[in-house]
């Protein structure tokens, strides 16, 4: 029983000097192959139900799933809500059996986001569980833009809202499809300048690879959030099946075939992030 909260993940990852990656799963397929890849990497896994994975799937189900997987393997798992867009999704997390929220208010007024996270950060805490807070917008690749960071609103954010955990916008843009999206390192250094609380980067996949160690290893950003490489690795397995096997219609047959591709690219998602042998045995 493996099953940890995110601030049991994140706080050591902040004193060890490594992070964590938090991958989106939309499926029994991908979150069970980013789970042994978390093994065989012997590193800690956050399990992310976003919300076209809940459009997908009941979130009850989901906490099931990701409870069952945690339970299956021996490194930490953390089953996690991404994008909780209302408190009421909050809650029902909760009783499922999340063991972390993340209440996403960076699109609302600065004390409308920060009312709204602290009131989910007291309700995690009591149940003793872990929240996820934004502060700034991260944008979409193709749509929306994004809102960076302020440090000081980031500051006052961190202490008002209690949050174990706080997403930050410094570049960083969901669902881009390469790696050429750097960050900006002095907003970074700004804003951890000013709080203690682990850092989130949410569109990881725009990240370039050694970026995302470098940080990892020097800075307080403990948290990358990986979808998009990670469904590009699945969908691209998945065709290929369906190309090179035209009369097959058994969809485990099928599905099968993309766990090796998955894992692979779970793995060296995870391996990027994780402590080096040196750093595990000081913390
Ligand atoms: P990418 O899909 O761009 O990697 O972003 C994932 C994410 O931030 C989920 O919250």
């Amino acid at each position: 029983m493996t099953l940890a909260t995110l601030a049991e993940v994140l706080q050591p990852a902040l004193q060890g000097g490594y992070a964590v990656g938090g991958l989106v799963c939309l499926g029994w397929e991908d979150m069970r192959a980013y789970t042994m890849a978390a093994e065989a990497e012997d590193a800690p896994v956050i399990l992310q139900a976003g919300p076209s994975c809940r459009e997908h799937t009941p979130l009850p189900v989901l906490a099931k799933m990701f409870r069952y997987l945690g339970e299956s393997v021996s490194v930490p798992v953390v089953a996690h809500l991404d994008h909780g867009y209302s408190a009421d999704e909050c809650r029902i997390a909760l009783d499922c059996g999340f063991t972390s929220l993340m209440f996403d208010g960076s699109k609302k007024p600065l004390q409308e986001n920060i009312d709204e996270t602290a009131a989910i950060a007291e309700l995690a805490h009591a149940a003793g569980i872990s929240c996820e807070g934004e502060i700034g917008f991260v944008g979409y690749a193709g749509g929306a833009a994004s809102a960076g960071t302020d440090p000081a609103e980031a500051a006052i954010f961190a202490k008002a809202t209690k949050v174990d955990a706080m997403a930050i916008s410094v570049g960083n843009v969901h669902l881009q499809q390469d790696h050429e999206g750097g960050l900006d390192e002095a907003r970074i250094r700004a804003i951890e300048a000013v709080t203690d609380v682990p850092l989130v980067i949410h569109g990881g996949s725009g990240v370039p690879l050694a970026q995302r160690t470098a940080l990892a290893r020097g800075s307080k950003i403990c948290k990358f959030n990986v979808g998009t490489e990670l469904r590009m690795a699945f969908g691209t397995a998945l065709r290929a099946a369906v190309d090179a096997e035209p009369t097959t219609f058994d969809r485990v047959a099928i599905l099968k075939q993309t766990h090796d591709p998955v894992m692979a690219a779970a793995r060296a998602a995870i391996r990027a992030l994780k402590p080096t042998k040196a750093e595990e045995g000081v913390c």
